[in-house]
């Protein structure tokens, strides 16, 4: 079964880097923890010795990679170990992962299932345990939403925490690095070693970093619901949900609150023009080389107007406003990832794609808030539905709040992490055989 996971990579390259790590070992100078463990990043990210794709076909050979992007520079400091490009939905234009031209990550949990998108395959390299952590970009939910499909951490941290120095500026202000992990404690790490410090401190707040132990060191957190869009999603994942909320309250005290997110079908239309039309500014395409869903989606993007993208930025404001009162009450905002589970892959799609709008919604329903408005999210895993296919809870901070996100999605995962079967697709690289 070809799983799709990776786009390029060198296999002497990495070697190399190991021996590097080894040797460092050997001497007494690891440069950092991370020294020695492999990370994969999304082919839309600049790391050498790799052409950046962007998932097409034509992309790396228009734009040479000359230098590493910002957070690999900073990993390759750290001494991790790049492991090779990993596969995504062509321009990130997509919420399946379905790509015609390097073929279509499959989810690990279920080979007939999709991995979600956009960043497809760095979802599925972690999930299949290959690399403890990998790079993503969420533009409209591309780490969040594979990384709940495919079960593993998805963390988006506040617009500006992270350089975008290096990522391919398909929408600029929305789109941002991410990482995905197999566990919080993970993420906690692969995000102290990319998180941007080269700029003075008084453009964005401190770091913290969150001191994760077993007995949650915050009490009284206070959860915002909102239940008619919460219940918007199949009945597994609103059961699953629901019950890791009763969880949450019966293990550490922490209260749910009844909100209303005003207009959050105009939040999700404003944020679609503005991600489409920030997509077709920075892109010169080449039509015949790109797929035919992306194909459509750029002409649909192509069609918005100055005056929509002038008054998405209206309501973007508007919304703000809305999640900076729902703040004043409560800590987080509480969701499910998605509306459904990963849904089945076509044979059809493989060759040439889908546009699935029905399944892309339900995927796509919980993400906006943290692009549109730059708020940090996270997603853990919580349980699986019927079928076995993992289910994700999201947690939507407020800016800047980074080290309270970690400590909840960390209590979550601590809350119910016994219970969670493995994929079927799985390499335990710790085992000596
Ligand atoms: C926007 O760009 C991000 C990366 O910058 C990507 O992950 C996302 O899927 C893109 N979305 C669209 C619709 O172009
Ligand atoms: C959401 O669904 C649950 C049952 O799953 C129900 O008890 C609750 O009233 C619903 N809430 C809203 C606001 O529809």
């Amino acid at each position: 079964m070809n799983m799709a996971f990776f786009i390029s990579c060198d296999p002497e390259d990495v070697l190399k880097q190991a021996e590097e790590s080894t040797l460092r070992y050997q001497t007494g100078t690891p440069l950092s923890v991370m020294d020695g463990v492999l990370v994969a990043v999304k082919d839309e990210i600049d790391c050498l010795p790799y052409p950046t794709t962007g998932g097409t076909r034509w992309l790396g050979k228009a734009r040479p990679c000359e230098a590493d992007a910002a957070c690999v520079a900073q990993l390759r400091a750290c001494g991790a170990v790049l492991a090779g490009k990993t596969n995504m939905h062509e321009l990130g234009a997509g919420t399946s992962g379905i790509n015609p031209h390097h073929g279509s990550a499959r989810n690990p949990y279920n080979v007939g299932k999709v991995a979600g998108g956009s960043s497809s395959g760095s979802a599925a390299v972690v999930c299949a345990g290959l690399c403890p952590v990998a790079l993503g970009v969420d533009g409209g939910g591309s780490v969040r939403m594979p990384a709940a499909l495919c079960g593993v951490v998805g963390f988006k941290p506040t617009a500006g925490r992270l350089s975008n120095a290096g990522v391919l500026p398909l929408n600029w202000t929305v789109g941002m690095a991410g990482i995905l992990a197999g566990t919080v404690e993970d993420a906690v790490v692969a995000y102290s070693a990319i998180v941007d410090q080269s700029q003075p401190s008084y453009l964005r707040p401190e770091l913290n970093l969150p001191m994760l132990t077993s007995t949650p060191s915050i009490s009284n957190v206070r959860l915002a619901k909102y239940g008619k869009w919460f219940n918007d999603s199949s009945e597994d994942i609103r059961t699953c949900c629901d019950k890791a909320l009763q969880t949450l309250r019966a293990q550490y005290g922490w209260e749910t609150l009844d909100v209303t997110v005003p207009e959050i079908e105009e939040m999700r239309l404003a944020h679609y023009v503005t991600i489409g039309s920030e997509c077709t500014a920075s892109l010169a395409k080449k039509r015949s080389e790109i797929g035919w869903d992306v194909r459509v989606a750029l002409g649909v993007y192509g069609s918005f107007s100055s005056r929509a993208y002038l008054n998405s930025q209206r309501l973007r404001n508007r919304q703000m406003f809305f999640h900076k009162e729902i703040f004043k009450t409560a800590d987080v905002i509480v969701s499910p990832m998605t509306g459904v589970t990963a849904y089945t892959l076509q044979d059809d799609a493989l060759s040439s794609g889908e546009l699935d709008y029905i399944n892309g919604a339900a995927l796509i329903r919980y993400s906006i808030a943290g692009n549109f408005l730059g708020l940090p999210a996270i997603t853990v895993m919580v349980g699986q539905d019927k079928g076995g296919l993992p289910i994700g809870l999201q947690f939507i901070g407020r800016p800047w709040s980074e080290a309270t996100l970690l400590h909840i999605a960390f209590a979550m995962q601590e809350a119910c992490s016994k219970n969670h079967r493995k994929p079927v697709v799985f390499y335990d690289l710790l085992k000596k055989d």
